[in-house]
């Protein structure tokens, strides 16, 4: 494989970074934010995707549409050679005491939703994400059932809930009343139009709820030695996997995705050679023939987007919504962002005792797994 470029290049709170031969495999995004970055409103805890200590927002490329995504991740699990081309945002750049505070910040605060604050930078940053990538204002309902990512040993949820959900379209009148600053208030209101927020504009002040951000990606392939002896590969498509294949002959080899398996069966040694796949865009998408066709690198999240559309499109596919609802239990948002189908099918191909309702679900319609 040709090598162009032997580091993984990222933006974090606005400011560029680099990283290659100097870091080994297992140096989360959470360690390098906090370590090099110097960004320690991001927490960590129990370090396996579970707590939410460590969420921050990230914009990037979609593999398959070329699309610019917000999304939420755990980056406790997330190793640094995987945010190649990640534009990143921890609690501190979103809003601050310098240049004020983001309105998800001022309401945590308005509604009494911190206590020892411990959990706040994650809770900020799986909101923020949330209402930045979405394309709409979100529901009640929709932001309750959101926040399953997120764990809060001390203030008690009613508070944090009520918060965000004084942000939703449709806030009830008990959450609004609780808001004792009438300027924040107005914050919901378009500065340019003085109307309500409609979502059709290119506003892309910090509290504007609708995402109107672009970010570039990065060149492909890459090869990057390691610290730790191993070898970082990055592909761009399925021939690039095959190559990399034949060049590193029989050492030990691993598919890496969005590595969220670690949160669950923890990875004391990596193996040899690390595949990143997770920019391969025939893996990322589907096609309809008489069937349905997943592609194996699917992110949770876009096949829940999928099941949901064509289960309205096409009546043949009705029960794809009982499989979204079931979906909707599978971890959480930030797992889901970039956790992938095969990635969990793997998981339960190499331990059987693993608890998949991936495997489960896919078996229940009969599902099988093709090399097309
Ligand atoms: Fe707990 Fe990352 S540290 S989810
Ligand atoms: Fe203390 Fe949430 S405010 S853990």
């Amino acid at each position: 494989m040709e090598e162009k470029i032997n580091r993984v290049k990222f933006i974090i709170n606005g400011r560029h970074y680099s990283a290659g031969e100097e870091f080994g495999v297992d140096l989360t995004l959470n360690e390098f934010i906090r370590r090099y970055g110097e960004y320690r409103g991001t927490k960590y805890m129990c370090r396996e995707g579970g707590c939410g200590a460590c969420v921050v927002s990230v914009r990037a490329p979609q593999p398959n549409t070329k699309e610019i995504a917000t999304f939420s991740v755990n980056s406790c699990l997330v190793s640094i050679m995987s945010c190649d081309g990640w534009d990143i945002s921890t609690v501190e750049y979103i809003g601050n005491r310098k240049k004020g505070y983001n309105i998800i910040q001022k309401r945590l605060n308005h509604y009494f939703g911190s206590q020892c604050g411990y959990c706040s930078p994650g809770f900020v940053m799986s909101m923020y994400s949330l209402v930045k990538g979405s394309d709409r204002h979100l529901t009640e309902a929709e932001i309750e059932n959101s926040l399953g990512s997120n764990l809060c040993r001390c203030t008690g949820y009613r508070p944090i809930l009520e918060a965000f959900k004084s942000l939703a379209v449709d806030p009830n009148s008990n959450i609004l009343r609780k808001i004792k600053d009438i300027e924040d208030i107005s914050e919901q209101i378009c500065p340019k139009s003085g109307k309500k927020c409609g979502g059709t504009c290119e506003a892309s002040a910090d509290w504007c709820l609708v995402n109107m951000n672009s970010a570039s990606g990065s060149d492909l392939p890459k090869k990057i030695s390691l610290a730790d002896g191993r070898l970082w590969y990055s592909v761009a498509d399925v021939r690039s996997i095959f190559d990399t294949l034949k060049d590193v002959g029989y050492k030990s080899y691993m598919l890496v995705a969005g590595n969220t398996a670690k949160g669950v069966r923890p990875i004391l040694f990596y193996p040899k050679v690390l595949i990143d796949i997770s920019n391969v865009k025939e893996l990322s998408t589907h096609y309809l023939d008489v069937n349905l066709v997943l592609g194996a690198n699917m992110t949770l999240t876009d096949t829940m987007h999928l099941f949901k559309v064509l289960s309205k499109q096409n009546d043949d596919f009705w029960y794809l919504d009982i499989l979204y609802d079931h979906l909707d239990r599978v971890a959480h948002i930030p797992v889901r962002n970039i956790g992938t189908l095969a990635g969990n099918l793997a998981l339960k191909n190499s331990d059987p005792c693993f608890q998949s309702d991936i495997f489960l679900l896919l078996d229940c319609v009969g599902a099988t797994l093709t090399n097309s």
